[in-house]
């Protein structure tokens, strides 16, 4: 749960409303703060050139003691005001190592969830309380109680693309970087996979365990067809085809290597003299195939959908990050209880597989 605005679809077209920067962008009482309240706050930042927002968050970030993060799908001018760029399982990883005593997450929310999870004596912030996983929502922790009763024997084994009430009913998480190695640690076991059946099904294929899938996708990766990958192809004659497990079966048939964000990134880093022989066609978003491209400009490496953007990724940008710190908003809660139960679902996967 985020506490902060509550959102009406009434923004404001009236910006007269607007008054100095001073008198609106610091709104102190987010027990009921409006859409149009944020948008009236937030058009102050959106006004100063980017350089004077840099500054600004440089400045924050410095007196208030916060570390940013950002997933590999953010913009990139948001990856690169970042203290820390990675996966949604790393980044909540490297927020337990900090010493910051606030934690901005440029992601979306389930990642800033995990983040509180293991960090529960930091603020863990995220920018904009609406930047949330499609996929996330696709399950509830009463849905997956009432599968529980349908399958008392089987292990719940969760994505971490998931609600902190969701992981506090499972009895185990993944990511999509460890997801075979978790589930091969459970022996024989009857699993509920929750919530991306492509995963699920990935697993199932690569471990040959007995999976109940969760019917939930990812709708940007679960939009990547056979024929995207034979159109890649045609284009790039020779190159070889990376994949996001998230990705539908028949796309990840084509695959040559099947891996998580920060396994792509990896995987292009120490393979640069391949990539520049055959080219790299990539199976994600399209804010990780920018982030490969800004490092290694002349690499040759193709999106496999150049729109292939997670909208809610994208809510994020300089401006937010600015408010967020200023206001230090919207704040991610969670239940104690909820958020202990949790933690230990966590805790078992970095257990088995760091
Ligand atoms: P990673 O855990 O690999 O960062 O992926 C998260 C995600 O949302 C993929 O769509
Ligand atoms: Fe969720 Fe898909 Fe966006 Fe990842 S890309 S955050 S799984 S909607």
């Amino acid at each position: 749960m985020i506490h902060g605005y509550e959102f009406t679809d009434k923004l404001s077209n009236n910006m007269s409303e607007v008054k100095t920067f001073e008198e609106t962008s610091v709104l102190r009482d987010y027990s009921v703060l409006s859409r149009k309240d944020f948008e009236i706050s937030l058009s102050c930042y959106r006004r100063l050139p980017e350089n004077a927002l840099t500054e600004r968050i440089n400045r924050l970030r410095i007196e208030k003691n916060a570390v940013i993060l950002a997933h590999n799908y953010q913009e990139l001018k948001v990856q690169n005001i970042a203290d820390y760029i990675g996966d949604s399982l790393g980044l909540s990883i490297e927020a337990t190592e900090t010493d910051a005593s606030i934690v901005v997450f440029c992601g979306v929310d389930f990642m800033a969830e995990s983040a509180k999870i293991l960090n529960p004596d930091k603020r863990v912030i995220i920018p904009d309380n609406r930047a949330d996983c499609p996929m996330a929502r696709m399950i509830s922790a009463e849905g997956l109680r009432k599968m529980k009763q349908l399958y008392p024997e089987a292990v719940v084994v969760t994505y971490v693309n998931s609600t902190a009430e969701v992981k506090a009913e499972s009895d185990i998480c993944c990511t999509s970087a460890n997801a075979v190695e978790v589930v091969k640690s459970l022996g024989n076991k009857k699993i509920i996979f929750t919530p991306d059946k492509n995963l699920a099904l990935y697993v199932e294929k690569m471990t040959g365990a007995d999976i109940i899938p969760w019917e939930g996708f990812c709708y940007v990766h679960n939009s990547f067809t056979s024929m995207d990958v034979n159109v890649a192809l045609e284009e790039y004659p020779g190159a070889l085809f990376i994949a996001h497990p998230e990705a539908p079966m028949d796309v990840l048939d084509r695959a040559d290597l099947i891996t998580s964000t920060s396994g792509m990134i990896k995987w292009v880093d120490r393979n640069l003299d391949l990539v520049a022989e055959r080219g790299v066609i990539i199976g994600t978003e399209i804010g990780l195939v920018n982030q490969i491209l800004a490092k290694h400009p002349e690499a040759r490496i193709y999106p496999l959908f150049d729109r292939a953007i997670c909208r809610t990724q994208k809510m994020i940008d300089l401006p937010k990050i600015c408010w967020a710190l200023e206001n230090e908003q919207f704040e991610i809660e969670i239940v104690e209880e909820t958020r202990l139960r949790a933690y230990n679902s966590l805790k078992r996967m970095i257990d088995i597989v760091p």
